[in-house]
């Protein structure tokens, strides 16, 4: 039987070697914005493979946009050299190609780091006021955010195409948009959040204009060989919020756009929100997305298992599966899986004498 999991897939001009992605995983530990020293370990472990692709963390496209003072970002010189330095490192030593997710967190933003409280900063902690589509806290002891104008609306998109500018020039992969976890893009979207009166709010046509606006734009400006996609909440996981039908017609817009691909998420949006959680819970959501839009998807959410993972990609329900404290746990979890299913994959040069083939007295089963 031919491997699903360990099989490759085209996206536009890059090829990725598996289908396991290392997903995107804020680390509150930039400095204005900037990369520290942690990324270059954080990365690093990841670049050396095997998984086929690893992302960045949420990369927020102005200061504004970030979740907490200590989220990464791409909106200054600082920021792209500090960057560049990782990325750099990762390929040089790394073989696994770079992805960037470009984030905006809307009224989510403002915030403590988790580790402090994740809460709302206090006065006495440099809190900025947050834009969102309607002035609609997140949840009660919120910041209550300033509903966007036209001009704010031109100025944010136009910081995602500088920072996919700057991703550019910094040499990623692939990029995506983060339009879920109830950050700016995902606002417009839901109901919940978005309740303007003018053609950003109302109808779905009028709740996915902005986020279709900023796609196009960010398209425009990413290279045309490169894949660009976007990740989603399918759905609020709340009576009257966003739901799975309408994220079917989002990606068929998305698709019409030029996305590549949907990298399918679920929920954040609210603190009302109620999610049976379970192994491989948003799956159903990318199966049904990659059938009825026909579009290439990822799944995430408690994928901790080779055969798992394997049975996704070979049932069809995903195109890549994504895992994101399994890989924290397990750094070297595509190389355990590879073995687990009897498949060779790709390893780092000064790490090749730990592949099992290599040494068949501890891996018997393995030729040398
Ligand atoms: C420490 C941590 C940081 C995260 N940061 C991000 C992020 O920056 N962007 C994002 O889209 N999701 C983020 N997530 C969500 C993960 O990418 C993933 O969707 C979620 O953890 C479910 O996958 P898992 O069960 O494999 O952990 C984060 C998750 C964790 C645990």
């Amino acid at each position: 039987m031919p491997n699903a999991l360990f099989s490759p897939l085209e996206l536009r001009g890059l090829t990725l070697n598996n289908r396991i992605a290392v997903s995107s995983m804020c680390q509150y530990v930039a400095e204005n914005g900037s990369a520290v020293d942690w990324h270059i370990m954080h990365l690093g472990q990841f670049s050396m493979g095997a998984a086929g692709l690893v992302m960045t963390e949420a990369t927020a496209v102005s200061a504004v946009g970030r979740i907490t003072p200590k989220c990464l970002g791409l909106y200054s010189d600082e920021n792209e050299a500090a960057l560049k330095r990782v990325i750099d490192f990762c390929r040089k030593y790394g073989v696994t190609p770079m992805g960037i997710q470009l984030a905006h967190a809307g009224r989510k933003g403002s915030t403590q780091i988790p580790l402090d409280g994740g809460k709302s900063l206090r006065a006495d902690e440099n809190p900025w006021t947050t834009p969102a589509p309607s002035a609609i806290p997140f949840g009660l002891g919120w910041h209550v955010p300033q509903a966007l104008s036209r001009e704010g609306l031109a100025a944010i998109r136009a910081e995602f195409v500088a920072a996919a500018e700057r991703a550019v020039r910094i040499g990623f992969d692939l990029a995506e948009l983060h339009s879920a976890h109830g950050y700016l893009l995902h606002q417009f979207l839901s109901p919940l959040s978005n309740q303007r009166s003018d053609e950003y709010g109302g109808k779905l046509e009028n709740r996915m204009r902005f986020p279709l606006e900023v796609f196009e734009a960010v398209r425009a400006a990413w290279p045309d060989d490169k894949p660009l996609g976007i990740r989603i909440s399918a759905t609020d996981w709340i009576e009257g919020g966003w739901t799975v039908e309408e994220s079917v017609v989002f990606a068929g817009e998305l698709k019409s756009l030029g996305c590549d691909f949907i990298d399918v998420s679920s929920g954040a949006l609210s603190p009302l929100q109620k999610i049976p959680l379970g192994p491989g819970y948003q799956v159903p959501f990318s199966a049904r997305i990659r059938k009825q839009a026909g579009m290439a998807t990822w799944t995430v959410g408690m994928i901790t298992k080779a055969r798992q993972a394997e049975e996704i990609i070979a049932g069809g329900k995903a195109d890549m599966v994504s895992l994101a404290r399994g890989m924290m746990f397990d750094p070297r979890w595509a190389w355990h899986a590879a073995e687990e299913l009897g498949v060779d994959t790709e390893y780092s040069r000064m790490y090749a004498r730990c592949a099992p083939g290599q040494w068949p007295e501890v891996f018997p089963w393995r030729d040398k």
